[in-house]
């Protein structure tokens, strides 16, 4: 494991394999929920954070990590699926973390693809995170595009929970989670970016090369909404943790 400093603030770690990357980043949650069991998580979803998730699972069986008075607010969920869909974010995180941990269903917050007014339930979760945030520790992934949460390329900086058209790279990519690319919903509600930039501290993750170019464009290039990840140069406790493939681009690296 190296670790590098693009500047005060905001630290990349590059991790050498699968398992390295997911118990370095199980050991940031399991650090932060120790010294505040009432923590409040910011969870993402995706291919990315399954590592994470699967060993915050086996370290809670092991007896080393306690949910009971954790909170969570997860980033975004597919307009038009219900929680009990299989390819509802809710679902996938029931699947791999919820239902395997002893975090309560009641303290566990997605905002609902179902509500009949969508702009309503996006101004009901941006109350809620106001009430019981600052999210502590904010988890994300990035898109081969550099978006965060479903904030595509050209979401203002401002923007908080809010419905977005999906663009085409981003259904593309997502359509792998589901039967046939025209299952893949053309919405989502998501947090925004000033939502996310509320959190006391962000933890990116990013694993192999399809994500290098994003992650060399939003560390190192200059800050702008056409690159949505870019916006986290302008947060004060940024963690990257990388492997080397997504790595490669960082000139800092070289
Ligand atoms: C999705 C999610 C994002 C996630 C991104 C990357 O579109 N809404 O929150 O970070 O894709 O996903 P993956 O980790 O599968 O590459």
């Amino acid at each position: 494991m190296q670790r590098f400093r693009i500047r005060e603030g905001l630290d990349v770690v590059v991790v050498e394999d699968d398992a390295g990357f997911a118990s370095f980043a199980a050991d940031q949650v399991c650090q932060l929920v120790q010294e505040k069991p009432d923590a409040v998580l910011g969870l993402a979803t995706g291919s990315t954070p399954l590592g994470l998730y699967a060993e915050l699972v086996k370290r809670y069986e092991a007896g080393l990590v306690d949910f009971s008075q954790v909170r969570t607010f997860n980033l975004d969920e597919y307009v038009g699926l219900d929680g009990d869909h299989p390819q509802s974010y809710r679902q996938y995180m029931r699947q791999h973390l919820f239902d395997k941990v002893n975090l309560r269903p009641e303290n566990t917050h997605l905002p609902s693809g179902t509500a009949t007014d969508l702009w309503a339930e996006a101004a009901r979760y941006d109350a809620l995170l106001k009430e019981l945030g600052p999210i502590d520790l904010q988890i994300l992934g990035i898109g081969e595009n550099a978006h965060i949460a479903f904030n595509e390329p050209g979401t203002p900086f401002s923007s908080r929970t809010h419905v977005v058209d999906l663009t085409e790279s981003t259904i593309e990519a997502n359509s792998r989670f589901f039967a046939s690319r025209d299952e893949v919903p053309r919405q989502a509600i998501t947090m925004g970016i000033a939502s996310i930039l509320e959190a006391r501290h962000v933890m990116l993750l990013a694993q192999g090369i399809k994500k290098a170019e994003a992650i060399r464009l939003s560390l190192e290039g200059q800050t702008t909404p056409e690159v949505p990840a870019s916006a986290l140069q302008t947060h004060p406790s940024v963690l990257v943790v990388v492997d080397k493939p997504a790595a490669s681009q960082l000139t800092i690296l070289r």
